[in-house]
């Protein structure tokens, strides 16, 4: 298949329409599966009423079944349209956070959307991204867009339609090139069919922010608990992983570099994931860094292309420290720690 490849420019005054867009819209309502970037990660799109043009967009990332896909919407009126309701938390974080970096998990409308879109499950994952591509794409196909993020299933997310480009070519109809995404890591997944709102999985917007919001909300047991099963479905799996074997080394700039040591002696060509900061006291085969310690948005910024460049080069092991785990941190973490398969290595052990 060619696939079409539209380039955008973001920076045009939002009430002008895209013309790039139009072609992408058109394909949408002819169930074609589409990219475009969102603030978070580039989304790969298909419209969520048609079972067929969903089983297209697994079918490309080679995504199992049972993991459902958010919803993304361009209005309010679109979010009546498929769900049964919306308690006052939800309307509370709406208010706050959309467009932007929140997927919020409701009760869906039966019989509106293709039931692969929410893999059976009679709760619905929805957002309203915060990029004016995304936007306008939505509302110019009218249709609510079923996008997961729009990587091979197992890699990191595509920041950039270059990332889209090299893991989907050929397999879908269009890619809307809108540059490099900004937030870098995929939205918070917050679910608010219980009475006490739960994190499936971290994102964009905090934890700490969420709560200043709407009061206490709890982390889902999986991602205390490495153990646990996940409440949302695509956390089961592993993600994010480079080629190489990745660990995450839990101590100082020393002990991170004698480890790299002796690596190298015995043989291995070595790869370091550091702080921006940190760079210049390792020596190591390839040293990359995905943003500062100093602005950890930087970092969430930075990190899947990182990841995706150590595919590039021939490292046997990648050793990366380790980020705070406050604000988005926390997200960062996360998608580290599934990296690492939950392997660390930690000076605290020894
Ligand atoms: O930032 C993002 O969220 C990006 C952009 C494209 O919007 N999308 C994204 O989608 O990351 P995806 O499919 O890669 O991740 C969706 C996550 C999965 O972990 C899935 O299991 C969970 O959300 N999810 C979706 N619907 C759900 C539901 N009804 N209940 C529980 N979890 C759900
Ligand atoms: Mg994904």
């Amino acid at each position: 298949m060619k696939t079409n490849i539209w380039t955008v420019d973001n920076n045009v005054d939002k009430s002008d329409s895209y013309p790039q867009v139009k072609n992408a819209a058109v394909l949408l309502q002819k169930n074609e599966v589409v990219a475009f970037p969102t603030e978070t990660v580039y989304g790969l799109g298909a419209n969520a009423k048609s079972d067929e043009a969903v089983k297209k967009v697994f079918l490309a990332k080679g995504r199992p079944s049972d993991n459902p896909l958010i919803v993304h919407i361009a209005s309010k009126e679109q979010l009546c349209e498929i769900v049964a309701g919306v308690p006052e938390m939800a309307k509370t974080l709406m208010n706050k956070f959309w467009p932007g970096p929140l997927t919020i998990i409701l009760e869906k409308r039966q019989g509106v959307l293709s039931e692969i879109v929410t893999a059976g499950l009679n709760t619905v994952g929805v957002r309203m991204p915060d990029h004016p591509v995304a936007l306008s794409l939505i509302a110019e196909c009218g249709l609510p867009i079923a996008a997961p993020s729009a990587n091979t299933s197992g890699k990191p997310s595509p920041t950039s339609a270059k990332h889209v480009e090299s893991d989907l070519a050929g397999k879908i109809a269009g890619i809307v090139d809108g540059g490099p995404t900004g937030v870098g890591v995929e939205s918070t997944v917050i679910d608010c069919t219980a009475a006490i709102p739960v994190i499936l999985r971290p994102g964009g917007i905090t934890k700490e922010e969420l709560e200043e919001t709407i009061g206490t909300v709890i982390l889902d047991s999986s991602l205390k608990d490495a153990t646990a099963a996940p409440k949302a479905p695509g956390m089961k799996y592993t993600h994010y992983a480079p080629k190489a074997p990745l660990e995450l080394v839990k101590g100082d700039v020393e002990f991170l570099q004698n480890i790299a040591d002796r690596k190298q002696s015995e043989g291995l060509k070595v790869g370091i994931i550091a702080a921006a900061e940190h760079i210049e006291y390792y020596r190591a085969d390839y040293i990359l860094s995905p943003g500062k310690l100093a602005d950890l948005r930087t970092v969430a910024q930075g990190l899947y292309d990182t990841l995706r460049k150590f595919d590039e080069l021939d490292a046997d092991i990648i050793l990366s420290e380790v980020f705070p785990e406050q604000g988005i941190g926390q997200a960062v973490m996360n998608r580290l720690y599934k990296a690492a398969g939950h392997h660390v290595i930690s000076q605290n052990d020894k």
